[in-house]
């Protein structure tokens, strides 16, 4: 219950592109060879904001997973869903909004900002309001404990980690709490409770996180314990009560920033994209008519690659030797820009064959995609129900 568990969601309100590519997709087909993985598409948050255009999000939904699996997201180790098609993620929202003061919802940050930002829509809704509550309760429900997001999000994994800490405040505290914790100790058998006893001995006297993760990683190896009993002695470790629900931890990507066309970051606001699984052709026309350094009027004039967009593409397409060539090359004129260009129109076809490869299947049959996405959302539901028993139990909601 409490092993590790990776869950991420991308809201289906475009075409994916190589920033999405290099920023997101990459990482996540790394990690579903080393965790668990949940990956889903996230309609109802899209629907925040695109609640007047829905038809946005319908277009992009099947193409997003086509995507993914384009890049390498393998449905045979990741679950894919859509988070619609799991209704009990609502479920868990409205639970959660019995406990969730407003003033935390108001001072999250992307509240006021993407207010702003998107000025012309009115996000004075009870729904955008929510949004952080609703991304709680997708990590909750899966009681997943890695969250891969951007900067952007860490306000979102904080404010889930405090409404977790708030749930099983309320809802951990049981009469007799002591009591049972300590008669579940007994059930580990004499050596493992003699280990749990001493690791949370040094982790409450000496505040001892070495301590406290090999207690945890004691009790994730015991597999008779009841569900209840492993929350208890989840809880008593830390003091409190039973830890019902599990607080996540963001992981963040390192990647550095795509660059776009025009050398701001690629964005589809910003109009400099090149898609996911966009045409050799098209690709090729929009590299050979990116700008390049402004002062290289002729090819005769020296440029520098400081100043032009190109120049950050080699930075992630090229190696050592190409790099200290067009350093020198464009600094001397020594080579005109289309010749610059050649090898970065290489390397993102060479980047983009594979996906078109296995996407093509996906595109021919669609059902493919609607298959694996039912399954996917079967599993998802599953696990999630797992949750729900708990959470409805603890709310008083298990009526008889
Ligand atoms: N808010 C996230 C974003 O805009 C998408 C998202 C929704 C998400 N629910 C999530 C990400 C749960 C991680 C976990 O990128
Ligand atoms: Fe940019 Fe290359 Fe032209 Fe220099 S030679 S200005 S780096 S495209």
């Amino acid at each position: 219950m409490f092993t590790d568990r990776v869950l991420s969601g991308m809201r289906p309100t475009g075409r994916l592109h190589l920033g999405h590519y290099h920023g997101v997709l990459k990482n996540w087909v790394e990690l579903q060879h080393q965790f668990e993985c949940l990956f889903f598409v996230a309609d109802w948050h899209a629907l925040t904001t695109h609640y007047d255009t829905p038809e946005i999000i319908e277009q992009n939904v099947w193409d997003m997973v086509i995507d993914w699996l384009a890049a390498g997201v393998d449905p045979a180790q990741a679950t894919l869903f859509i988070q619609s098609r799991v209704p009990v993620h609502a479920e868990l929202h409205v639970l959660l909004s019995m406990i969730t003061p407003l003033g935390w919802l108001e001072r999250v940050p992307s509240y006021k900002d993407q207010q702003e930002k998107l000025s012309e829509k009115d996000l004075s809704t009870y729904g955008f309001l929510g949004y952080p509550l609703l991304q709680s309760s997708d990590i909750l429900i899966y009681r997943a404990n890695r969250v891969p997001v951007g900067e952007d999000q860490a306000p979102h994994i904080e404010f889930t980690r405090e409404i977790t800490r708030r749930f099983n405040h309320i809802y951990g505290k049981e009469a007799g709490f002591k009591e049972k914790a300590e008669s579940a100790i007994k059930k580990l058998g004499s050596k493992k409770s003699r280990a749990y006893r001493e690791l949370r001995n040094r982790y409450q006297e000496q505040g001892d996180d070495g301590a406290l993760a090999a207690a945890k990683s004691l009790l994730d190896e015991q597999q008779n314990l009841s569900m209840g009993d492993r929350e208890r002695l989840f809880g008593y470790l830390e003091g409190g009560g039973k830890m019902i629900l599990s607080e996540p931890e963001a992981m963040f990507t390192h990647a550095a920033k795509m660059p776009g066309l025009d050398g701001q970051k690629m964005s589809k606001s910003y109009n400099n994209t090149i898609d996911l699984r966009e045409d050799p052709d098209s690709v090729t026309k929009k590299i050979r008519t990116m700008p390049t350094d402004p002062a290289r009027v002729r090819r005769s004039d020296p440029g520098d690659p400081t100043k032009c967009p190109v120049w950050q593409f080699h930075l992630v397409y090229s190696n050592d030797k190409m790099q200290d060539w067009v350093q020198q090359s464009c600094k001397s004129a020594g080579i005109g820009c289309l010749e610059c260009k050649q090898p970065i129109i290489e390397a993102v076809l060479a980047e983009q064959k594979p996906m078109h490869e296995r996407a093509r299947m996906y595109e021919e049959d669609p059902t493919l995609i609607r298959n694996i996405i039912a399954d996917g959302c079967e599993k998802a539901d599953k696990l999630a129900q797992e949750t729900m028993r708990d959470v409805r139990d603890a709310m008083g909601l298990n009526y008889s």
